[in-house]
């Protein structure tokens, strides 16, 4: 059986540095209301004009390098993102070019902050099926270029990054043990759109728009569709919680990430959080923790990663990896 196996991560943050003190200058907050209600420090924000692009071909070369892979050998780029650098071309065809790969797809994936787990699953399916056999998998977002910065409501909680992973098709024995991804479950459910959603597009307005959320409302959703989906795909493949090592949850909010630990039985140890440094990067948010969790040694070969993410849509998912 064919297996999308990781050979390497990287990750990529600007080097701006936003502190919750920082914002509580301009704006109508506290760094005690920041970390109380989310567990954010600070975010990194991207300079004028680093684009999204910018970012993931960062975090895309550190991953090559990590895998001990050049961009020759990859035919697929699946890039998770809801700030493009333009509406079209998909942004994955600007880090193609950038990285000097000429042959293969890629394209863009829009499922917010679900986009991880969305693209992984997607290039992950691409492998099984045999039309890839070696891909990139991004999450960029430069989310601070549609925040409203008057409205401290949302504005305090994202930052901007870019994570990548590089899979590669390698045969497993179809059980447990394999290394690899080893069960994917993706839902959305469109009927809440207005809970969290940006107020413009190409189609609608012919303007950006800036990000509109309704926090008690998408909290609510987040505590009950991860447990859900967590448990689904447990199932799946056929693991218990405790056959978990690694929780590598969307970093939107820590009470959200304690809340998911919890319910898995899983000491705070086992669970990554990035978002007391990064706060909420939307689709880069997992790849981040991926990378700083295997750059610092806690993640080690073979370890079970359970990774899930919930945003705009709603769209939400979990995988389940062998490291
Ligand atoms: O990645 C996508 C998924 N997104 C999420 O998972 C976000 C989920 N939601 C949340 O994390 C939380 O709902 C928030 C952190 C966004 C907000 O926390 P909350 O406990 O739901 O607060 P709230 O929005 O109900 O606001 C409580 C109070 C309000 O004041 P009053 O009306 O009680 O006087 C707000 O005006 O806090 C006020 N407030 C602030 N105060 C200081 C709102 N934002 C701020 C702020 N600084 N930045």
């Amino acid at each position: 059986m064919i297996r999308s196996v990781v050979q390497g991560c990287g990750s990529y943050l600007p080097e701006r540095v936003v502190t919750n003190a920082d914002l509580a200058k301009t704006m109508d907050t506290s760094d005690e209301w920041i970390q109380q209600r989310t567990g954010i420090r600070q975010r990194h924000i991207a300079a004028d004009g680093e684009l999204t692009s910018h970012l993931a071909l960062k975090a895309s070369e550190r991953a090559l390098a990590h895998a001990g892979l050049k961009a020759s050998d990859l035919d697929l780029i699946v890039l998770a993102t809801a700030t493009p650098d333009e509406t079209f071309p998909a942004t994955a065809t600007r880090v193609q070019a950038a990285l000097g790969m000429t042959g293969g797809a890629a394209f863009d994936v829009q499922a917010v902050c679900a986009g991880f787990v969305y693209g992984l699953s997607v290039a992950d399916s691409l492998i099984k099926t045999g039309l890839a056999s070696t891909a990139l998998v991004i999450g960029a977002e430069t989310f601070s270029r549609i925040l409203d910065w008057n409205d401290r409501g949302t504005c305090v909680l994202f930052g901007d990054g870019a994570g990548a992973v590089v899979l590669r098709a390698e045969e497993g024995k179809g059980t447990t043990a394999d290394r690899g991804v080893l069960a994917n479950a993706l839902h959305s459910d469109g009927r809440q759109h207005d809970i969290l959603y940006v107020d413009g597009g190409p189609s609608s307005t012919q303007t950006t728009g800036f990000l509109r959320m309704e926090g008690k409302e998408v909290f609510k959703h987040a505590v009950v569709n991860m447990a859900a989906v967590v448990g689904e795909v447990l199932a799946k493949a056929g693991f218990e919680t405790k056959d978990i090592d690694w929780l590598v949850p969307h970093q939107a909010n820590k009470r959200i990430i304690d809340s998911t630990g919890r319910k898995l039985g899983l000491p705070p140890e086992r669970v990554v959080v990035t978002v007391d440094r990064h706060a909420n990067t939307s689709a880069a948010s997992i790849p981040l923790a991926l990378d700083a969790a295997v750059k610092d040694g806690r993640i080690k070969k073979n370890d079970l990663l359970l990774l899930e993410g919930i945003g705009g849509g709603l769209a939400w998912g979990a995988s389940l990896v062998r490291w």
